[in-house]
């Protein structure tokens, strides 16, 4: 069993992936986005909040998310090992992350990063739409919607944008990820479990690079890259 986070700003392509493993792999994908976004059509005033704060591009508080995955995790049901995808994205979500991790008597195996340039993230999440019956995730030019305007996955024929998928909200999310979560890259580099794949490259590309980290086929840590390049 695998347990795997994967790191990257709003766009970087976590659920692309996270979806891919799930299909491929029979791992299991805990999203936070996706759990927070289900939590806000509840009608709850909890849900109203977490709209609110979401579609403003900020970040939920620590305490509502943690609360989310200690549920999840202690439901059980891996599979094949937890994706955690958006989660954790500040420290205090990471060092409650371990805590959990170690009730449960598990370990986080990898940390992917996902390193992507700024400029095209914009262009990433403005083209993407969503099934709305699935979650499969397109993108207007890089993943169309097929001709026939049916899911590849499941055949459904409705697909959503996202409300906070605009540059204003990209642009507060972008900040949230480089004063909050960004840290989380020496967090994990000084545990010795990150490693980093090309985000820019294809979808099969990085799916590739992260089948060879799973599949141990890669090159170590990016710490111990790190080290011997400057050894
Ligand atoms: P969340 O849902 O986690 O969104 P995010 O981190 O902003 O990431 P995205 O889902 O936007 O991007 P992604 O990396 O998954 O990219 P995707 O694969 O879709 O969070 C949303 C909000 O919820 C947050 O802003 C916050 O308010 C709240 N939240 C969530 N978790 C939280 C937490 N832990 N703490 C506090 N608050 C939290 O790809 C994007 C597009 O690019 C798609 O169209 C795809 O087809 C395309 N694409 C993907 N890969 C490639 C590629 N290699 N080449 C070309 N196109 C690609």
């Amino acid at each position: 069993m695998t347990d795997i986070i994967l790191l990257g700003p709003p766009g970087a392509g976590k659920g692309t992936q996270a979806r891919r493993l799930v299909e491929e792999r029979g791992m299991v994908q805990l999203s936070t986005g996706d759990m927070l976004r289900e939590a806000r059509t509840s009608g709850t005033e909890m849900g109203r909040k977490v709209a609110e704060v979401m579609d403003k591009g900020h970040l939920v508080t620590d305490e509502i998310v943690i609360g989310l995955i200690r549920e999840r995790i202690a439901a059980g049901g891996a599979g094949a090992g937890f994706i955690f995808d958006g989660f954790p994205r500040t420290l205090a979500q990471a060092d409650a992350l371990g805590a959990l991790m170690d009730e449960t008597g598990r370990a986080i195996d990898h940390v992917i990063e996902m390193a992507v340039d700024d400029e095209v993230l914009v262009e990433r999440v403005s083209g993407r739409s969503t099934c709305a019956t699935c979650g499969e995730v397109y993108h207007d030019r890089t993943r169309p919607i097929p001709g026939d305007g049916r899911c590849v996955n499941c055949g459904g024929t409705t697909f959503t944008r996202r409300g906070d998928d605009n540059a204003d909200s990209l642009r507060v999310r972008l900040l949230a990820y480089y004063k909050q979560t960004s840290p989380l890259v020496g967090y994990y580099y000084a545990k010795g479990l990150l490693r980093r794949v090309d985000g820019l490259a294809a979808i099969a590309d990085v799916a590739a690079a992260v089948a060879a980290i799973l599949d141990g086929a890669a090159d170590g840590p990016a710490a111990a890259e790190t080290e011997a390049a400057g050894a």
